[in-house]
């Protein structure tokens, strides 16, 4: 357990279990030192509990560095509740996963991530003040989400493709869900051809037929020939497996921890694939959810996402200059801020 926080630089783990309503649910606190932790839930099945103490730190560590990039005032956290095998009641589960992370007093506030809906969050406000994005206060981060990979996109295709626009380019989207098919409605706007895949075939099929695009099989979308790959799914799909599979010149998608391993940003490198940091990328909604709480308007907001693309553009530039992969080079400017904080607190 101390061997994972050490590898992510996580600082507090706090694990919570209810007997009577089923929640197993744990919260990394990665770092507390720019202001209070933020951080979606998640409710996934797991394999076992180490992989979600691996995925709930590693997530955490995304934040901080997302909120760290962003020039939020928060740290970074996240939740994960192991979703119960049987039926269960959602609305008991929910509501008892707020009072826990009420007992952390403010230091963690909860959002949404896989596997929670917003409905779930109006359950969780039911038991703490400290929840973000949900009906209640108005903030569903997830469009705001789609306006950064767009901005994401814009900046990746300047630099790696030399092109200004989407016009004729073809991207290969994977998965469909809030973000995933609010990118794919846009780019199609915008005059690009899709390939789109998602575990749910109905979802692909239906949503290809709306946009005039292609559908392919969940796992086919890797050796999809395209300008850009989206991963909008799950973590871990950039691996020693996928990876010499794709026909892509760019990855830029909103999923959470899409490297199996930080070395996987130099293999990408390696097969001339530029990678946009995913926590750069899908830093719209935490941005969204961060200003909304601080009185910010709904313009100032939406000027700060699209300022991801000149964030990204400069990291490509000095990721050049400098020899390094995007992905170390965002790591390293997002530790600078950090330690920059602790070395001002101290
Ligand atoms: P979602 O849960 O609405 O959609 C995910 C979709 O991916 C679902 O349609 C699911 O069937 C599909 N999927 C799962 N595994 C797949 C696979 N192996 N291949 C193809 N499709 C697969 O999630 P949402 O909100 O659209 O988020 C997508 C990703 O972006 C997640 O990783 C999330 O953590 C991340 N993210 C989302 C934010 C938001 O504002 N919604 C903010 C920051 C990150």
């Amino acid at each position: 357990m101390f061997a994972t926080l050490e590898q992510t630089g996580a600082t507090e783990l706090h694990v919570h279990r209810d007997p009577v309503t089923g929640l197993r649910a744990i919260i990394a606190i990665h770092s507390t030192l720019r202001g209070p932790a933020v951080g979606g839930c998640r409710c996934l099945h797991y394999p076992d509990e180490d992989a979600a103490l691996t995925d709930v730190t590693r997530l955490a560590r995304g934040m901080s560095y997302k909120a760290a990039l962003s020039g939020l005032p928060h740290g970074g956290a996240k939740s994960v509740i192991l979703r119960p095998d049987g039926p269960f009641d959602r609305v008991a589960l929910y509501q008892a996963f707020g009072r826990f992370v009420d007992t952390l007093g403010g230091r963690y506030i909860t959002a949404i991530d896989s596997g929670t809906e917003l409905d779930d969050l109006d359950q969780v406000a039911m038991t703490t003040d400290h929840v973000w994005g949900h009906h209640g206060d108005g903030l569903d981060p997830s469009p705001l989400t789609t306006l950064g990979v767009l901005s994401s996109l814009e900046a990746a295709v300047r630099h790696q493709l030399k092109r200004s626009n989407f016009r004729g380019l073809h991207f290969a989207i994977q998965g469909l869900g809030h973000v995933g098919a609010d990118v794919a409605r846009r780019l199609a706007d915008a005059g690009a051809s899709l390939t789109l895949a998602d575990l749910d075939t109905q979802r692909s099929q239906s949503l290809a037929s709306e946009l005039g695009a292609h559908w392919i099989s969940a796992d086919a979308i890797y050796d999809a020939s395209c300008d850009g790959f989206i991963p909008c799914a799950l973590g871990n799909v950039l691996n020693a497996n996928t990876i010499p599979r794709l026909r892509t010149r760019i990855v830029a998608g909103s999923a959470n921890n899409q490297l199996g391993r930080d070395q996987d940003a130099q293999l990408l490198h390696d097969h001339g694939i530029l990678y946009a940091p995913d926590y750069i990328v899908n830093a719209g909604g935490l941005i969204q959810v961060a200003m909304g709480h601080h009185g910010a308007t709904r313009d100032q907001i939406r000027r700060k996402v699209q300022g991801i693309g000149e964030t990204l553009s400069r990291i490509f530039r000095e990721a050049q200059q400098r020899g390094l992969t995007p992905a170390r080079m965002a790591d390293h400017l997002a530790e600078e801020r950090l330690q920059h904080t602790s070395d001002q607190a101290a």
